[in-house]
């Protein structure tokens, strides 16, 4: 199969299937997903992901008709159906299907959807370019709901400037962007935004953190804002996606791009860590 798609249970071609236009998710985005690659027919970071979709669903007070080990059973049998091994697997949890009204349906259980992509990961030695923009999300950022409206807006503007990422700041104050998360490097030492209501948890970033550790790289995990981005040694831009992408021009400035020792030790770490989880 080239690209499937998954609802409650059901499996099939991903551009023909349907699923009710009174799931939740359709017309209050009123649902959580993860997202994560696969190599060799192997979920990467599955235990992390699992769990972040679990706490997710818990900040919105939908329960999960499943385990995380049922869960993670049915992601496994939708990737082995798939003929490549390098995929990107997404899945969605929504609060259920019921006829539009803003509380809670009473009568119903959550609607799980899963699709599954070919994926190839970008070329980590390939720098990329940023741009800065308010953020202009609410401040549930650390649940990973479906309502990306702000980030969408976000990404294109960063698209239509020739960028790869959008680097969101509240006032000033560097958040995360709008797919990933962005951490500096300022004489060795790691700046990073603390895991509070406005980021996202990113695994990639834990696992930057984790290299960091290796390397021994000093974190702190602090508040910065775009004055300390623009004159950092480095800027890091990380998902599960992407893993380390090396930030080196910011609104049309050169920024970051001055520690290629770090970066390097950094980008072998994770890209080893990756191949090794999932030498199949
Ligand atoms: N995005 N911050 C935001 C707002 C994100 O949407 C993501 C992931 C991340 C990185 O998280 P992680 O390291 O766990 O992948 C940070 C996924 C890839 C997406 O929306 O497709």
């Amino acid at each position: 199969m080239q690209a499937l798609g998954y609802y409650n249970g059901e499996f099939g071609n991903l551009d023909e299937m349907r699923i009710p236009m009174t799931d939740r998710a359709v017309y209050y985005g009123d649902g959580v997903y993860e997202a994560t690659p696969t190599r060799n027919h192997i979920i990467y970071a599955i235990d992390e992901h699992v769990a972040r979709m679990f706490s997710s669903a818990s900040l919105l007070r939908i329960e999960p008709p499943f385990t995380p080990e049922e869960l993670k059973s049915e992601l496994n049998r939708m990737l082995q159906k798939m003929d490549s091994g390098e995929n990107v697997l997404y899945w969605q949890l929504s609060r259920g299907t019921a006829r539009r009204a803003h509380p809670f349906p009473e009568k119903t259980k959550p609607n799980l959807m899963m699709m599954i992509t070919p994926y190839r990961f970008p070329n980590p030695d390939e720098v990329v370019s940023a741009i800065t923009l308010e953020d202009t999300r609410f401040l549930h950022c650390n649940i990973k709901t479906l309502n990306l409206i702000p980030s969408i807006m976000a990404m294109q503007k960063a698209k239509e400037m020739g960028c790869y990422e959008a680097i969101l700041h509240r006032n000033g104050r560097v958040t995360e962007c709008s797919k990933s998360n962005v951490h500096i490097l300022k004489d060795g030492v790691l700046v990073t935004a603390p895991t509070d209501n406005l980021i996202l948890p990113g695994i990639a970033r834990r696992h930057l953190i984790e290299a960091c550790g290796a390397n021994g790289i000093k974190v702190e995990e602090r508040p910065y804002d775009v004055g300390e981005l623009m004159r950092s040694d480095e800027i890091f831009i990380t998902s599960s996606t992407s893993i380390l992408r090396r930030c080196v021009r910011v609104d049309g400035q050169d920024a970051g791009g001055r520690d290629t020792a770090s970066f390097e030790a950094l980008k072998n770490y994770l890209w080893n860590r990756l191949t090794e989880y999932t030498h199949g």
